[in-house]
């Protein structure tokens, strides 16, 4: 989950490597580093953000790379920063990924190479260096080193006297970028959105070579062609539009996101959904059994789509940590549908979960936010959200987004199960058209949330409890608030705040109770009386206004059937944020963690 840019072209390197670094340091950002590459090699590197990397301005290339790293081999230390280089400091190495037999590797260079950092990175430059120690051209010494690798990569390679990048990927991420007289590399397209949005993306083993007007791309020794596309995202979309964080921005977003993920997808209340899959109603109706695979938010998201699917469709639903993943016996992968929700696209343990799943043979489907992504290529069928491009770690906008899709899957599911009868399925319909409206009056209500949090801001703990799909949403709430303001937070089914987390609450722990319709909330009213007996302060959000008197605090919720809990998340999403906002926490790049985990 680290980031990947390159450039080589007539304008000032130093500048772009740096900007596109700027741009993906959401993917990582406790060590960065440039190399630009002329006659030799400049490199600068630093331990902490992209801000603290002075720009290059006395290099004489046009050829550039950089890294902004979240670590796994290696403390954050400018040594460990890449990029990495050889003995005589002329070839230069950035890679996400790991290499697994990078201690054989070492093990075999070390009487002939001085390695100096901890990384598992550092392997490359000196494979490299033994190669072009033979005489052969840069591309040809990275095919060779790369033969020797084992493990994931995305690597950029630049050396003195050179007069080109030569990439190479296999399994993680990587993508060109076509501009005038330029071109650039990027592990996503954020790296060099601002110049081109005209990309190829790379498949596994290939290895190409760049030069400011050419690319040549080679697969197992063969040259091979990459087609060429054109993203719809563009700079704006990423940048921060007068917001102070990428998160609030993103989190103001979401009635658009959500009537992009629905748009042109509801034919008409009659003739239901049409998400272009290839997935017959005969197939669908055979399926038996669901299995949902996924991590971080993107779970959550489907143990939301469980209720929506259990309900509307009829069939059994299971939902996994993609880590804990197992294609299990006692099912038949011709009766199971295997889906992958991931924003990115990239997350190595749900890819890993779907390999495992098209391994047993079962059919597999794709719900992610990324075009082009590693889950869109190796699952059969792709639903995408939408969402448009999330800039801030925690993850906002695509959670609704995924929720939204993932009722559209829901009606489409039914009416080819003749589960839903054509009253239900419009309901199911109408209540995610009110969805991006009901949102907005979320929005609307900020200030009375930002108060709240304000409130509450140095509280010890915090709660959150609800039911049915109000459970995830309990999850999902504690999650954002946990990951952007550092406090303990946690969230649970409200039936068992009886078998354990009743032991932590007190008058400095405030317990928010999802009471919204569909998650059973005349019970969840029980266990507010019991947090409230111990005198927790209690927030409640609901749409039924005879619930006041039973909470201390009320967020409103509009109306909206089973969609009412996703609605809330929305409201606690704003509350997380400004408790972080309260603490002056770093709230787009929360430490430690990063946007997409590429390492199992
Ligand atoms: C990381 C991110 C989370 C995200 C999770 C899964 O932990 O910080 O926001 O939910 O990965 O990512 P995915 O891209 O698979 O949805």
């Amino acid at each position: 989950m680290c980031g990947i840019t390159g450039y080589i072209g007539t304008d000032d390197t130093g500048s772009i490597v740096h900007q596109g670094l700027e741009n993906l340091e959401y993917r990582g950002y406790d060590s960065a580093g440039i190399a630009i590459a002329g006659e030799s090699l400049t490199i600068q590197k630093t331990e902490g953000e992209v801000g603290e990397l002075s720009v290059p301005t006395h290099a004489d290339g046009m050829v550039g790379i950089g890294h902004t790293r979240w670590s796994t081999h290696g403390e954050p230390t400018a040594p460990n920063a890449h990029p990495h280089t050889d003995c005589t400091e002329s070839v230069a190495v950035v890679h996400n990924g790991i290499i697994e037999n990078y201690e054989a590797l070492k093990a075999e260079l070390r009487d002939r190479h001085t390695f100096t950092s901890d990384t598992d990175t550092e392997v490359i430059p000196h494979l490299i260096e033994t190669h072009l120690e033979d005489g052969v051209s840069l591309v040809t010494a990275v095919q060779r080193a790369t033969r020797r690798l084992e493990g994931s990569y995305a690597i950029a390679v630049t050396a003195a006297d050179h007069d080109g990048i030569v990439v190479a990927r296999e399994d993680s991420p990587l993508l060109i970028g076509h501009g005038e007289a330029a071109t650039y590399v990027g592990s996503d397209a954020t790296a060099f959105i601002d110049h081109t949005n005209r990309v190829t993306y790379l498949k596994t083993g290939d290895i190409a070579r760049l030069t400011d007007d050419d690319v040549t791309v080679y697969n197992d020794g063969a040259r091979v062609q990459r087609d060429t596309q054109t993203l719809e995202w563009d700079a704006d979309a990423a940048g921060k539009s007068g917001y102070n964080h990428y998160m609030l921005k993103e989190i103001h977003e979401q009635p658009r996101a959500l009537r992009q993920a629905i748009s042109g997808r509801i034919n008409d209340f009659e003739t239901g959904v049409d998400l272009d899959i290839d997935l017959t109603a005969e197939y669908l109706r055979a399926v038996e059994e669901i299995q949902i695979v996924a991590c971080g938010t993107s779970y959550h998201a489907g143990l939301y789509a469980k209720e929506l699917l259990e309900t509307a469709a009829d069939v059994r639903v299971t939902v996994t940590i993609a880590s804990e993943y197992e294609f299990s016996g006692g099912r038949d992968p011709q009766e199971t549908l295997v889906v992958a929700i991931t924003q990115s696209g990239e997350t190595a343990d749900t890819l890993s979960a779907l390999r495992d799943a098209i391994r047993s043979g079962a059919r597999t489907l794709a719900v992610t936010n990324t075009l082009g992504s590693t889950v869109t290529r190796e699952a059969d069928e792709t639903v995408f959200i939408r969402a448009g491009p999330e800039i801030g770690v925690a993850a906002t906008k695509t959670f609704v987004s995924q929720v939204a899709t993932v009722t559209l899957l829901a009606a489409h599911l039914g009416e080819a199960r003749n589960v839903l009868s054509t009253q239900a399925t419009r309901d199911l319909l109408a209540g995610v058209q009110e969805l991006p409206g009901a949102v907005q009056q979320i929005l609307d209500q900020e200030p009375t949330i930002k108060e709240a949090a304000r409130t509450h801001a140095d509280s010890e703990a915090f709660f959150y409890m609800g039911r049915q799909a109000g459970y995830p949403v309990a999850l999902e709430s504690a999650l954002k608030l946990k990951e952007i303001s550092y406090d303990h937070a946690e969230g649970f089914a409200a039936g068992e705040l009886k078998h354990g987390p009743l032991a932590l609450v007190t008058p400095d722990t405030p317990v928010v109770a999802v009471l919204t319709a569909e998650s059973a909330a005349e019970k969840t009213l029980n266990n507010v009386k019991e947090v409230k007996a111990r005198g927790a302060p209690v927030i409640g959000v609901t749409s039924d206004p005879s619930h006041t008197s039973s909470v201390d605090q009320m967020f409103d919720i509009p109306e909206c059937g089973p969609l009412e809990p996703v609605v809330a998340n929305v409201a606690l999403q704003l509350f997380a944020y400004y408790v972080a906002d309260e603490k002056d926490r770093p709230i787009d790049k929360p430490r430690n963690l990063a946007k997409s985990v590429t390492v199992e």
